[in-house]
């Protein structure tokens, strides 16, 4: 198996404001459809058991969430059998705009957006007892965990696993298939710091059962899911069992 690398991306040292950075996000939707990942998303979403629907908003918070258009395609094609959601996009630059939060609004659901950075997330109330009511009934994470390594992975994932009733992570695969098709983002128009990050993401992608390897139990019983998504995708799903949605 390729070893796993995790380097510095491109997009996340350049000002939001960079016409290469502002270039690139908008690469990122192009890459999504490459990778069928709002399809991913949606099958894994329906796969999970939510059974309070209209009773309350379910509680969702994405984590280094860009712009929000990933979520907002997934929730423009769930149908109305889905809860209404709240959702909180959390990203460590401000890049969602009023138009996207009124599209999400146009689907029922609301928009709140958290600035900053995921790990100062994870550091609030972290001496949270692990068996307090979690504030979140889902944590989402696209093309996110990828970013971390060790230490700050680790971290991430147990406060995620304190925080959160479930996580959903679709993340490259890192494997020989994804990455041929990272070095050929080219072909779909990507400029250069998308062609270059689709590589470093690559190299710092998951496989196997390494992401369920890190999730911490807390003594209580998960249904957890680590496979292969279409053809570059890695994805993670893990569901407290007998949680009260
Ligand atoms: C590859 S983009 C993915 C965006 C979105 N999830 C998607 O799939 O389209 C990674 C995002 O993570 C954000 N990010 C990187 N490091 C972060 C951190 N430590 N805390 C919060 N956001 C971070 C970046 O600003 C960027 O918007």
């Amino acid at each position: 198996m390729m070893p796993r690398v995790v380097a510095a991306e491109v997009l996340d040292g350049l000002p939001q404001d960079d016409p290469g950075a502002i270039r690139s996000r908008r690469d990122l939707r192009r890459v999504h459809r490459a990778m069928g990942t709002r399809k991913i998303i949606l099958r894994a979403l329906k796969g999970m058991k939510l059974a309070r629907l209209e009773v309350e908003p379910l509680r969702v918070l994405e984590i280094g969430a860009g712009d929000g258009s990933l979520m907002l395609g997934v929730a423009q094609e769930l149908d109305s059998a889905w809860p209404k959601v709240a959702l909180t996009l959390l990203d460590r630059q401000a890049l969602v705009t009023p138009a996207t939060v009124a599209k999400y609004q146009a689907v029922g659901w609301t928009v709140a957006t958290d600035v900053g950075d995921v790990l100062d997330w994870a550091a609030r109330d972290a001496d949270m007892p692990p068996n307090e009511p979690p504030r979140w009934d889902l944590v989402v994470a696209n093309l996110f965990l990828h970013h971390f390594e060790g230490a700050q992975l680790a971290r991430l994932v147990q406060a995620i696993a304190l925080k959160s009733d479930r996580l959903l992570a679709c993340e490259p695969r890192r494997d020989w298939l994804a990455l041929t098709g990272s070095h050929l983002t080219g072909l779909i128009g990507a400029n250069a710091v998308t062609r270059e990050d689709a590589v470093l993401s690559v190299h710092a992608g998951f496989n196997g059962n390494e992401l369920s390897a890190l999730w911490p139990a807390f003594g209580e019983r998960w249904r957890i899911q680590e496979r292969a998504a279409g053809l570059f995708s890695h994805c993670f799903c893990a569901e407290r069992l007998g949680a009260g949605v």
